[in-house]
């Protein structure tokens, strides 16, 4: 029989900068009385200088690895989903691989915007799943802050950096990725686009003075194909896991926006109590959002061995993606002794709960 992937690591790491609504309000024409009830954001994490998309992925995959005990030169493949890497070219999760000592390991990047942690996660799942690798690491993460136009409203609120990480292995035990749904639709290409830096409008002088290499939103027409999508997927892949949303114990939605996960919530008949939201501390973290609230919602308590977990992204592209897991390992791995803790090993209120550092012109 076809191995399991079964989750046993888990981490993220958020950039100690924290940046409030009330600060931008003092780069851009707005408050946080706006952000807040349009987006349920009241603050995000800004990476430091010195803080690349491989630091942050390390910082997390460090912790995921420690969780399951297992030596980074045992890992078969890293695959890290981001649109926010350290250079075009070459892949981030190479040098990911090459600072994580996992010396044997494979790597590539994969871009699906929002939704690439999940796409990188039924990728991870299926190398298991052929018997072709036994540990892959999944990793999402995104600076965005370096992609962000600070003195354009519509799109400087919304987004924030960070990173997450799942250890995938090969298992005989049940449980583990039980389906997935993965989706696309290029019409909507320009509802969330970077115009240039790629083929169609190289990098130059012109394009960086029109602001071209900066995040581009069209926030409306996002907003109503993410409502409707993210319920398709979520569905689409509960049919293929033969579950129902009855079924599901814990919820994990792309934190990109309150009022759309409130949505989605009520067209499924969610209960709120099923679903971790930490929107209002990290904003928008693209591939990150996921892995980032799926970590803090086991260190929580939400989440326990043989519960049924649904994630579910929406991202530019169009693209979603939607999984199905069925929770195999202890929560409490993450409480490590003292002197091999993660981030997530101390107690939960600690959480998002560093000095907040000046408001230092960003961008
Ligand atoms: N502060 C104050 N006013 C603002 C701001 C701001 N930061 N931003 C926009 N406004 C103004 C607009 O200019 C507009 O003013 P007008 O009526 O005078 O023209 C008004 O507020 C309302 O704007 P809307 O766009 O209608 O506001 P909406 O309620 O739709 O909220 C938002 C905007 C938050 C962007 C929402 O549309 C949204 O969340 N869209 C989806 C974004 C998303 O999900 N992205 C996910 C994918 S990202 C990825 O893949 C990388």
């Amino acid at each position: 029989m076809a191995p399991n992937a079964l989750i046993t690591g888990w981490g993220m790491y958020a950039p100690s900068r924290i940046l409030t609504n009330d600060d931008l309000s003092r780069m851009v024409d707005t408050s946080d009385e706006w952000i807040v009830s349009r987006t349920g954001i009241r603050e995000r994490r800004v990476a430091a200088d010195g803080e690349t998309t491989t630091s942050l992925s390390v910082n997390a995959a460090r912790d995921a690895l420690a969780v399951a005990g297992l030596d980074p030169a045992e890992l078969d493949l890293v695959i890290v989903a981001t649109c926010s890497p350290d250079y075009p070219l070459p892949a981030t999760s190479v040098t990911v691989a090459t600072a994580l000592g996992a010396t044997r390991a494979a790597g590539f990047d994969l871009q699906a915007a929002c939704s690439g942690f999940l796409y990188g996660l039924a990728t991870g799942a299926s190398f298991i799943g052929s018997g072709m690798y036994r540990n892959v690491l999944v990793i999402g993460v995104e600076i965005l802050s370096r992609f962000l136009d600070w003195t354009d409203r519509n799109t400087c609120v919304l987004f924030g950096d960070g990173a997450g990480a799942v250890l995938l292995q090969a298992s005989d035990q049940p449980g583990g990725l039980l389906g997935f749904d993965l989706f696309s639709d290029g019409t909507g290409y320009e509802g969330i686009i970077v115009p240039a830096g790629g083929t169609v409008e190289p990098a130059s002088a012109s394009t960086s003075a029109e602001g071209k290499h900066f995040i581009h939103m069209l926030g409306r027409e996002v907003y109503k194909y993410a409502t409707r999508q993210l319920a398709e997927s979520a569905v689409a892949a509960l049919r293929k896991s033969g579950l129902t949303v009855d079924d599901v114990d814990q919820f994990v939605f792309h934190q990109a926006n309150l009022r759309i996960i409130e949505h989605v919530q009520r067209q499924l008949g969610i209960p709120e109590q099923k679903t971790y939201i930490n929107i209002e501390r990290y904003g928008n973290t693209s591939a990150a959002s996921v892995p980032m609230a799926l970590a803090e919602a086991v260190a929580a308590g939400r989440i326990q061995p043989g519960d049924n977990l649904l994630m579910v992204a929406f991202g530019a592209g169009y693209t979603a993606g939607a999984a199905v897991v069925e929770w195999t390992a202890d929560p409490q791995r993450a409480f490590l002794a003292p002197g091999e803790q993660t981030r997530l090993g101390q107690p939960q209120q600690q959480l998002g709960e560093q000095a907040a550092p000046e408001p230092a012109a960003v961008g």
